[in-house]
């Protein structure tokens, strides 16, 4: 029943950060001085999970480099004395995490990008996070509070939060029986959404997603929506919302990204007094 293993869909082009994606994959920049995806990946070992499957594209390969080792630098550091360091770059893939990339040759969707997950995942219930989706919640976190739902009920999950209604066409968007999503909606205008609730980049899903995901026609935006996926289900199986405490911050927006920064340095106590220092000087 546990969940053990997360998807984790990385091959968009991240154009709104151009130029500094030219190169660089958006998962791989840094909220202070961790990547996107690392974060991601240190929710997945909080919520126990062990096999990370990474969907890349063609220029992603700085992504599944920084999960391996780096002998050259590690040897370095190792040389010059600089243990800390050297624990840091050690740390990077959690202890007993393995990491797996599968590409997804074309830019089809996001219930694409899960499906070319398949041969990974198996017949296994899954996780999928979006590295985007930055959820600052108290420990362990987010997915693991919905990992552990699913091992108490067997129930999946979808988390979400209430947005404003001009917003939810940015989002997918549930509707609620109780506790039970009853349907749900891929980019709603704000006149046709049957709520303000969106779900954020974090699910807990059965296996049986891949056979719909596998026939489904494209949704919203021309592309195969994991959205649509979902709703194919819902009859069958039991889905809840998980309205997780703390905050999420949009780290594919330019604004959500620069508030994330901010929010992990102040965490850092060597950088939230001068930060603080230096933001009270140009606010006022
Ligand atoms: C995706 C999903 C959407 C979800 C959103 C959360 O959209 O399709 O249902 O609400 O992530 O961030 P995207 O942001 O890729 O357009």
């Amino acid at each position: 029943m546990s969940i053990d293993v997360v998807v984790l869909p990385v091959a968009g082009l991240g154009s709104r950060f151009l130029p500094a994606t030219k190169v660089v994959p958006k998962e791989m920049l840094p909220i202070v001085d961790v990547p996107l995806v690392q974060l991601a990946v240190e929710e997945a070992a909080r919520a126990g999970i062990r096999d990370v499957v990474l969907v890349t594209s063609a220029s992603k390969r700085a992504i599944e480099d920084h999960f391996d080792r780096s002998w050259e630098l590690e040897n370095m550091l190792a040389t010059r004395g600089r243990q800390e360091l050297l624990e840091l770059v050690r740390g990077v893939l959690p202890a007993g995490m393995r990491v797996t990339a599968v590409r997804q040759p074309q830019a089809l969707g996001l219930g694409h990008a899960v499906l070319c997950a398949r041969p990974v995942v198996g017949n296994r219930a899954f996780a999928v996070m979006l590295p985007d989706d930055l959820i600052d919640s108290p420990a362990p976190g987010c997915l693991a509070d919905m990992v552990a739902l699913h091992a108490r009920t067997g129930a999946c999950s979808l988390a979400v939060e209430e947005v404003p209604r001009e917003q939810t066409g940015r989002y997918g968007i549930v509707s609620l029986a109780g506790e039970r999503i009853t349907a749900v909606v891929e980019k709603p205008a704000p006149a046709q959404a049957p709520s303000t609730l969106a779900i954020v980049g974090r699910y807990v899903l059965p296996p049986d997603i891949f056979d719909v995901l596998e026939h489904a026609a494209p949704g919203a935006g021309g592309e195969i929506q994991l959205t649509d996926g979902i709703a194919a289900l819902l009859g069958g199986h039991d889905f809840r919302p998980h309205r997780f405490a703390g905050v999420r911050y949009d780290c594919g927006s330019k604004l959500g990204h620069l508030q994330a920064n901010m929010a992990w340095a102040f965490k850092d106590p060597a950088l939230a007094a001068p930060l603080r220092a230096w933001l009270q000087q140009h606010l006022s």
